[in-house]
């Protein structure tokens, strides 16, 4: 737990910060346990939570509904300066970059829609045929990796 610098007020509770983002208070403090969310402590021990907290919430909400590991969205929060809680600007640029990854586990899930869509009414489960026991139509020679056991 760290101490918020930039003397800025934190004034929101776990509380304040749940009933208006919608994130449950366990899921917040997850996010911090994680790195990706920082608190004050009051004299009491009691958490309190910048106003851009909001908005850093919304950012993880949003990128984890896109399907971004949290590890990645803790990365990408802290390449920001002083892993700042992302402007508009930093949105634009993040969100692109979630598009592209987004478009890239389309495309590999297409492709593993048409290989699977090759196996209907087939069964044959061949580790040496069936695409899906050999995705790149080849079996690997010495490294790591599935290898052929049976025909
Ligand atoms: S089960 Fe026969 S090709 Fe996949």
């Amino acid at each position: 737990m760290g101490q918020i610098g930039g003397g800025r007020h934190a004034t929101l509770t776990v509380g304040d910060l749940a009933a208006r983002s919608g994130v449950a208070v366990s899921a917040l403090h997850f996010y911090e346990r994680k790195g990706l969310l920082d608190s004050e402590r009051t004299s009491g021990n009691q958490r309190r939570y910048r106003r851009d907290a909001l908005r850093r919430v919304a950012f993880i909400r949003v990128s984890q509904r896109v399907g971004i590991p949290l590890a990645d969205i803790r990365t990408a929060l802290a390449s920001l300066p002083e892993e700042r809680t992302p402007t508009k600007a930093d949105w634009a640029r993040l969100s692109r970059v979630w598009r592209e990854e987004l478009d890239e586990r389309i495309a590999a899930l297409e492709h593993l829609r048409n290989d699977l869509t090759g196996c209907i009414g087939c069964g044959c489960l061949s580790l040496r045929t069936c695409a899906l026991q050999n995705p790149d139509d080849q079996l690997g020679e010495g490294g790591i990796g599935p290898r052929r056991w049976q025909d």
